[in-house]
């Protein structure tokens, strides 16, 4: 049984083909992502496996039901880029990894915060150099300070451990209260609560329709002067434009962000020779208390290993008219 992935990287064959042992299935890669440019070579195929900018929409999902498609297997989380309305439709399952090293995400955050607050991407730099000077590289405790918490699920709960082991008060919103959390010294508030109280304030939820544009400038004009954004979380929760106003208003102290809105066109490829028409990313990466990175939150050998074992059972599970294990089919 033949499965084809898309968006598929040298590290997503050798994880793959690594775990894909006694399973009957084989394994087809793409470079490029799914859209509709591609959708027409999907040949005997009994599923495809995609990642976080495969665009599966009703249209491509469509034709790959045409083609006897039935099962669409995302390796990662989110699933804001399937139509899934359409996949229940046309009868296919669709599969994710609803957890794999939490940790993982959680700890590229802090590594985010840390690296825009204390400035160590512009120290290594300048002591290869033999510059031994301090100036410009003050930050500030992290120790007392208030980070702000949107969802605490997985990733939330994993990134507030983190911080209340820095000492810091979380003040963090979420539909649902986390028992553990609340006890460890977390506390829940409305969400313009959270915006007004955090000095830190870090993005953990999904993206969907109601929260879309999330971080506006209506949001940031509630948030302290000097707050520390971070989003390793969907593009699409932050309205790029309007947070490179309050940047240059300096109402926004730092931002760090993993994920982007216009983020197809431009990650986990090498552009270094290319000219980018994307003018707002690129004013975005020219403020100096900007930090990006390329969606790379995920990018553990931890993570890697789960998402492929746990992606592999489940398309071998409900190839075989089976239920996967771990909640990872998304019931509509
Ligand atoms: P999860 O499902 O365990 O937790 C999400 C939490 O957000 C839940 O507690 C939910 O109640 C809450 N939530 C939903 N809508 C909300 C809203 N409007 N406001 C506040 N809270 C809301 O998901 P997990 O595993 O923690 O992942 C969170 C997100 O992180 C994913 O949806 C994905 O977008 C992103 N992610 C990013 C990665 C990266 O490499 N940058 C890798 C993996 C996930």
């Amino acid at each position: 049984m033949k499965i084809i992935f898309f968006s598929a990287k040298p590290y997503d064959k050798q994880f793959f083909d690594r775990y894909n042992t006694n399973t009957g299935l084989t394994f087809e890669y793409f470079e490029t992502h799914l859209g509709p440019h591609i959708v027409n070579v999907v040949e005997n195929a009994i599923g495809v496996c995609v990642f976080v900018n495969d665009k599966l929409t009703a249209d491509v999902i469509k034709v790959l039901a045409s083609k006897g498609v039935k099962i669409i297997a995302l390796r990662c989380a989110g699933f804001n880029n399937v139509d899934l309305e359409a996949a229940k439709q046309y009868g296919m399952r669709v599969c994710r990894v609803p957890a794999y090293s939490p940790e993982a995400v959680a700890e590229h955050t802090v590594a985010m915060l840390l690296t825009l607050n204390r400035k160590t991407h512009k120290a290594y730099n300048r002591v290869r150099e033999q510059n031994f000077s301090l100036n410009g590289l003050l930050g500030f405790n992290v120790h007392n300070k208030t980070v702000g918490v949107i969802g605490t699920g997985k990733i939330g709960k994993a990134f507030c451990k983190i911080m209340l082991g820095f000492g810091c008060h979380i003040v963090a919103f979420d539909m649902f209260h986390d028992e553990e959390l609340k006890a460890a010294g977390v506390t829940y508030l409305p969400k313009e609560a959270v915006f007004k109280q955090a000095d830190i304030l870090s993005l953990h939820c999904p993206l969907t329709h109601e929260n879309h544009y999330l971080i506006n400038k209506d949001t940031m004009g509630m948030m302290k002067k000097g707050v520390v954004i971070l989003n390793t979380s969907r593009g699409g929760l932050i309205c790029t434009t309007d947070i490179i106003e309050a940047l240059k208003e300096r109402h926004v102290g730092q931002l760090g962000i993993d994920v982007y809105e216009q983020e197809e066109k431009l990650f986990f490829r090498d552009l270094s020779e290319n000219i980018i028409e994307d003018d707002t990313i690129q004013r975005l990466m020219s403020f100096p208390n900007v930090l990006v990175t390329a969606h790379q939150a995920f990018f553990t050998e931890e993570a890697l290993s789960q998402i492929s074992q746990v992606t592999i059972n489940s398309i071998k599970m409900l190839s075989a008219g089976a239920e996967p294990f771990n909640n990872a089919v998304i019931l509509l």
